[in-house]
């Protein structure tokens, strides 16, 4: 694969050749794996510089705002497709005509219930439990009861934990929801497409037959596409290093959960919206936007910046167009917190420490306000990151999985602790 070759002269004065990788998209890749032979480490926190695998499924150009699944531009999808044409391709690596669509979804409405048994797990939290948390529990519990398809050798074990995982997280994600406010289960309807029988798992009533908004559902599979995948970002990263150890396919999906749910990650979404309605008023933001380039003050402005993107995030693009016909279409169009989100977006991208920092609204700017258009309360905006995400998890997992001689992922470091020294008893500490 090495196409070129690259000379590195190290500070001992000794000269090593390193290969070089042209890749079909994006930068040249440098091969480091022979370093250590020669007594040194690289040394990359935070892994700005470092490609951890090859990848066919994800393409970003941060500097463009360019994002491809499978080399489709995620406007076109968003546009022109739906979530499970696009879970497909994501899997796949095509996307499905007539008769392959319809087979893939006859095959994952086979697994859209949960196992009986699983509900009761539920009641082993508090009601006021984040929604993530029991989505992590839940999610990794699935290996207790799926024992067909724990085999990350047997192709069709692998096969088969995919399909389970990607059409149960919306039964579980409901439920997670369901349980918090003490209402009843809704068991899935295999007739609805994927995002109506979400929607109609949460918020269906046993005392009407009322079905979900279809622009409402629209907007619900909208998101999940724009959510579906993202390179080797922090949790996908996370979850291949789960699944280089062996770890079965649920307990690498719940590790990508738990990795999401941080702030900086997939729980921006839920930030930003409370941030936004901490704002409040336009006449607020410049406090905030004094607060985010605060060195002395950890807030930062959520929704914004992004370690690859240093231009619009293409999906935020996306997401604003679709924020604004939802709530047209709501009859919100005046909603005072999309007023305080665009005045916020037109500020800072005309302050030069946005501008000089490159850093643009990203996917989490606008999903909360299509989420609460749509009625899905702020704790649970993660849970929508995450079940949308298990696509791309899955599609990366297997990627990784299906490789021949995987390696388990085990980084080094530089270590500055203390040199060897002798035990000293207590008595004389
Ligand atoms: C997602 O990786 C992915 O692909 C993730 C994701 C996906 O689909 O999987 O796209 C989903 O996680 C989107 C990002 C959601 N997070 C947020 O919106 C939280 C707010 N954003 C920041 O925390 C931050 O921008 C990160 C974490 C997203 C990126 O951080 P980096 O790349 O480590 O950049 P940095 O922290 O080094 O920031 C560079 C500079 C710093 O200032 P200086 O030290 O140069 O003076 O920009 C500043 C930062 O202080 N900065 C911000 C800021 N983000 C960066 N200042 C104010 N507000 C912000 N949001």
């Amino acid at each position: 694969m090495a196409n070129e070759k690259a000379k590195l002269t190290l500070h001992t004065g000794e000269e090593i050749e390193l290969p070089v990788y042209k890749p079909a998209l994006g930068n040249d890749v440098l091969d480091v794996t022979s370093l250590v032979k020669h007594g040194v480490f690289t040394y990359d926190p935070g892994f700005m510089s470092t490609a951890s695998c090859e990848s066919k499924i994800t393409f970003i150009d941060g500097d463009k705002g360019v994002l491809l699944y499978r080399g489709y531009a995620i406007e076109d999808l968003a546009v022109n497709s739906d979530f499970m044409e696009v879970a497909y391709l994501l899997l796949n690596g095509e996307l499905p005509n007539k008769e392959e669509k319809q087979e893939f979804l006859d095959e994952l409405n086979n697994h859209t219930m949960l196992h009986e048994q699983l509900t009761h797990f539920f009641n082993g939290f508090r009601r006021d439990a984040h929604p993530m948390a029991v989505m992590v529990g839940v999610v990794g519990a699935l290996s207790a009861f799926y024992h067909d398809s724990l085999d990350i050798n047997d192709p069709e074990h692998r096969r088969r934990s995919a399909f389970r995982l990607i059409a149960k997280v919306p039964t579980i994600a409901a439920m997670c929801y369901r349980y918090s406010m003490g209402f009843p289960f809704v068991y899935p309807r295999n007739e609805m497409s994927y995002a109506e029988n979400f929607l109609n798992q949460m918020f269906s009533m046993p005392s009407t037959d009322e079905k979900p908004d279809p622009v409402l559902v629209r907007a619900m599979d909208r998101i999940f596409t724009l959510h579906a995948d993202h390179e080797q970002n922090c949790s996908t990263s996370t979850v291949r290093l789960a699944g280089s150890s062996g770890a079965n396919p649920f307990a690498c999906i719940a590790s990508g959960i738990a990795s999401l749910w941080g702030p900086a990650h997939g729980g921006a979404n839920e930030a930003c919206l409370k941030m936004l309605h901490e704002i409040g008023d336009v006449k607020r933001i410049p406090e905030f936007i004094k607060r985010a380039k605060d060195k002395d003050d950890p807030f930062r402005l959520m929704g914004f910046g992004h370690r690859v993107y240093k231009n619009f995030d293409p999906r935020a693009k996306v997401m604003r167009e679709s924020a604004h016909e939802v709530l047209e279409a709501l009859g919100a169009k005046d909603d005072p917190i999309l007023k305080v989100a665009m005045e916020l977006e037109k500020i800072a991208l005309e302050d030069p420490y946005f501008v000089e920092r490159k850093l643009y609204p990203n996917v989490d700017f606008y999903s909360g306000i299509i989420l609460s258009a749509i009625g899905i309360p702020t704790n649970m905006f993660t849970v929508i990151f995450a079940l949308a995400r298990t696509v791309g998890w899955v599609a990366q997992w297997s990627e990784m999985i299906s490789e021949p001689n995987q390696k388990i992922g085990r980084p080094r470091q530089m270590y500055n602790g203390e040199k060897k020294r002798d035990f000293v008893d207590l008595d004389k500490r």
